[in-house]
């Protein structure tokens, strides 16, 4: 598959800041991670040496470069031939996935992010560099205008699509967020709402087959 050119230039060192958002955006990230659309390996300096990542990509063509790299990892690593829109692990199995420059060419973004929702466990988080449409009009036109001929010549890449909102829409809350080039780039850590421990304890309580609390008649003294 032909990458699109943001994508390529990004996954140079240096070009565009990205090699400082990766950073700032994987430094931190440990546990049991899961990365969705690996291709070359771009995050692999940037991964934490006790993180336990499982490196994953659609397309098994262009992984050579990233199994060469992970293999190198301290804490060892797995590769999986995944499609994000149906990943082959059970529920509740990641404390991250990783995702950088992939929900621009997922057919169904919904889908994949509904998965991903699934595999994370209970607090876990979604860490994301996107190219997407522009929140400036002028220039988010210009996008829409240049997007077909960029779909046919990358192979599938989307130049004008809203991904924030489709994570939004997905029912993720973005706890952090950076912007760039009027928000073509976005750097963004989000989290399930289902999967926080609130709305977890809230769900335990709403489903307690007895009242968690002793009601009045139960406190009230048998006459
Ligand atoms: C532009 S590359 C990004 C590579 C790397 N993550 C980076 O940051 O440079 C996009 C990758 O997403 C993969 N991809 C596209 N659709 C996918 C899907 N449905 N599931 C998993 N990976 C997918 C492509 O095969 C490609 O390797």
């Amino acid at each position: 598959m032909a990458s699109c050119p943001f994508c390529r230039t990004a996954r140079r060192p240096g070009w565009l800041g990205l090699a400082g958002w990766r950073y700032d955006l994987l430094s931190h990230v440990s546990g049991r991670v899961l990365e969705i659309g690996t291709r070359s390996g771009a995050n692999y300096p940037y991964y934490r040496a006790d993180a336990k990542v499982v490196i994953s990509d659609v397309d098994a063509t262009n992984m050579g470069e990233a199994i060469e790299k992970f293999a190198r990892f301290p804490a060892g690593m797995e590769i999986t031939l995944a499609d994000a829109q149906h990943l082959p692990f059970a529920d509740d199995t990641f404390d991250a996935v990783v995702a950088t420059l992939v929900f621009c060419s997922i057919p169904d973004p919904g889908k994949a992010l509904r998965e991903i929702s699934r595999v994370l466990t209970p607090n876990g988080k979604l860490y994301s560099i996107e190219h997407m449409r522009s929140r400036y009009e002028p220039i988010g036109l210009i996008q829409d205008v240049f997007h077909p001929a960029w779909h046919a010549v990358t192979g599938g890449c989307h130049l004008n699509r809203h991904t924030e909102s489709i994570i939004r829409a997905a029912e993720f809350e973005i706890v952090e967020r950076r912007t760039s080039l009027g928000g073509i780039f976005r750097w963004l850590i989000s989290q399930p709402a289902e999967k926080q421990e609130s709305s977890v304890a809230f769900k335990v309580l709403k489903h307690h087959p007895d009242p968690p609390f002793p009601t009045k008649t139960e406190a009230d003294p048998p006459t």
